[in-house]
């Protein structure tokens, strides 16, 4: 993603499939009023791809592929942070009034969901 169409009328950042993002857009959500110290994630998806932007606010988010963990400030609506399959996440430190946009590349599926962390790790190293 990037800084496109910015003016003294304000900015507009465009997603568009395959092009922006590596991958087609089938679902979008978005989260919002999480508590003060509140987290979300705590999962890893087994195929399912997410483009992850800051659309106001900031928040951390700490991705783990089983081995090395590394944390990202999210701050800009005009970047997002990419999480391909199999990479656990954890979301926090969310601002006052931030929303977390999720661009998601296929329905809604919980049987796509890895919640415990160490059938995570079994997973990972099966
Ligand atoms: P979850 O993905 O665990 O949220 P987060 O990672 O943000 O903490 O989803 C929380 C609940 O919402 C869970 O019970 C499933 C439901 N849900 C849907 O029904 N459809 C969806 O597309 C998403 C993302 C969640």
């Amino acid at each position: 993603m990037d800084k496109h169409h910015s003016d003294n009328k304000g900015n507009i950042t465009v997603v568009e499939n395959s092009k922006t993002i590596p991958f087609d857009v089938k679902r979008t959500y978005y989260l919002y009023d999480v508590p003060g110290g509140g987290s979300r994630g705590a999962h890893a998806h087994k195929e399912l791809q997410q483009m992850i932007v800051a659309a106001s606010g900031s928040f951390d988010v700490t991705l783990d592929d089983g081995n090395v963990k590394r944390t990202f400030t999210l701050n800009r609506p005009y970047q997002g942070l990419l999480i391909v399959p199999g990479i656990w996440r954890d979301l926090n430190n969310f601002s006052a009034g931030s929303v977390c946009l999720v661009l998601a590349s296929e329905k809604y599926d919980e049987n796509d969901y890895i919640r415990d962390y160490e059938s995570f790790l079994k997973w990972k190293n099966k």
